[in-house]
Order: structure tokens, then C-alpha cells, then sequence
């Protein structure tokens, strides 16, 4: 399965799934811009911050209580928010699509 980054003009970057990663990693190791986790996804900066399609949220764990309030900082949180470092992968999951704020500042 692939994991499918989405910018906002619509330019979508696709990188093979690598159980054991999260969407943060497996962009950082594969250089996909948009996603930068300055903290190494310690739930500690929001430079990982997308947006998951309320239809892919099941695959995933709910967002912690410190995902929350990491994601009350980001600016343009959305409903879908989420830290893609909280975001695992395995051999089971879809494809995933995820959309990446204009900004992760
Ligand atoms: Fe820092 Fe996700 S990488 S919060």
C-alpha cells in the first residue's frame, strides 16, 4: 500500500508504506515537503500536522490528549487535524491519503 501526500495545489507525492514508520517518518525519510517534525514525533513541535479524511480515521489510534493540545497550537487546525507522527503504519492498512497544510509554521 502506499501512503499519498497531498499539497495544496493538489500535488500528490506517493511513497510505498514501511510497517513500523508513521506518515511523519516515512515523509521525512523520503523528503516529501510539507512534512517536517522538527521534534522527531515526540508530540513536542506540530511541523507534522495534516489532515486525515474522517474515512481513514478507524486505521488509526484516536488522538492523546497532548496530540490535542499540539494541534490547539497548529495554525489552520481543522476538524481532520492530526500529528502524522501519531499516525502508525502496518502491513494491514489501505491505501492512506493525507492532506498538508499551506504551512507548517
Ligand atoms: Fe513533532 Fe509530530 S513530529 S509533533
Amino acid at each position: 500500500a502506499v501512503v499519498k501526500y497531498i499539497d495544496t495545489n493538489d500535488n500528490v507525492t506517493e511513497v510505498e508504506m514501511e510497517a513500523g514508520e508513521t506518515v511523519m517518518s516515512l515523509a521525512v525519510n523520503n523528503m516529501v515537503d510539507g512534512i517536517v517534525g522538527e521534534c522527531g514525533g515526540a508530540q513536542a513541535c506540530a511541523t507534522c500536522h495534516c489532515y486525515l479524511d474522517e474515512s481513514l480515521s478507524k486505521y488509526f489510534s484516536p488522538r492523546s490528549e497532548m496530540e490535542e493540545a499540539m494541534l490547539e497550537a497548529a495554525p489552520e487546525r481543522k476538524e481532520s487535524s492530526r500529528l502524522s507522527c501519531q499516525l502508525e503504519l502496518n502491513d494491514d492498512l489501505p491505501d492512506i491519503e493525507v492532506r498538508l497544510p499551506a504551512s507548517q509554521y
